[in-house]
């Protein structure tokens, strides 16, 4: 059993405003929790697994935040965009309150799995090289893509800011134009300028999956969800 919390602050914890104003929702009636009106928000109860409804919203009580979105093209991976809106502004309010940060950011023409969290050490595990953790690009290339570029990609590219090569962990070829390719690192465009760096072009590119966890086939563009316990073991799966 997790230890008790007023239901002030779990309201506050998971993002519903200050914690003035989740205590007056609760006096406004704007509080459900497990289908029953609350009328005490200094009221103790054990947080985990409650369902709340605030302000007619559905909300499953999660004490960290573990996001996958279904990034669309178009849209930026930033705050503080400068040509195309927030993948932000696609989250309910209590996310962006508690502070989601994209785990690794995709490029505004860059499309798939997306992975937000409010947990630091998470990011950190999901983000450095040295945890192995795989991330599938399907690229779909400008020009027919060559065994030679391939090969070149599996042995190590050094990229123009970087004297370290950096490799690709698997190629798989899909077609003519389209390769599969799974990376470590998340350096800045990096599948494109790879992809530049051995004479082809990125026309586009998606994400596919992130450790052993693949986007859910139901999880439409521009959709989000909580990834569940089992899930976060998949993600954290290192390449062999
Ligand atoms: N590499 C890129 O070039 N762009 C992305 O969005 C992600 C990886």
């Amino acid at each position: 059993m997790a230890k008790p919390l007023t239901l002030e602050k779990i309201l506050f914890s998971q993002g519903f405003g200050t914690r003035r104003y989740c205590s007056d929702l609760v006096y406004a009636d704007l509080v459900e929790v497990n289908g029953v009106l609350a009328d005490d928000p200094e009221i103790k109860m054990d947080p985990e697994g409650l369902v709340l409804r605030v302000e007619g919203m559905d909300w499953v009580y999660h004490e960290k935040a573990y996001i996958a979105f279904n990034k669309p093209a178009n849209y930026e991976c930033s705050h503080k965009t400068k040509h195309h809106p927030s993948v932000y502004s696609l989250l309910p309010r209590p996310l962006i309150e508690r502070a989601v940060q994209c785990v690794g950011r995709l490029d505004q023409d860059t499309t798939g799995l997306l992975l937000l969290s409010d947990d630091g050490q998470f990011i950190h595990r999901m983000t450095t090289p040295k945890k192995n953790i795989g991330k599938v690009y399907e690229i779909t290339a400008a020009e027919p893509i060559t065994q030679k570029q391939i090969d070149h990609l599996l042995n190590g590219v050094v990229l123009d800011d970087d004297p370290s090569p950096c490799f690709a962990k698997a190629c798989v070829l899909m077609d003519e134009r389209r390769l599969a390719m799974t990376i470590v690192e998340g350096r800045y465009h990096q599948v494109k300028r790879m992809l530049a760096a051995v004479g082809n072009h990125v026309a586009a590119l998606h994400r596919s999956s992130i450790g052993n966890y693949g986007m859910p086939a139901d999880l439409k563009e521009g959709q989000w969800r909580w990834i569940d316990p089992h899930e976060m073991a998949l993600l954290a799966q290192p390449i062999e």
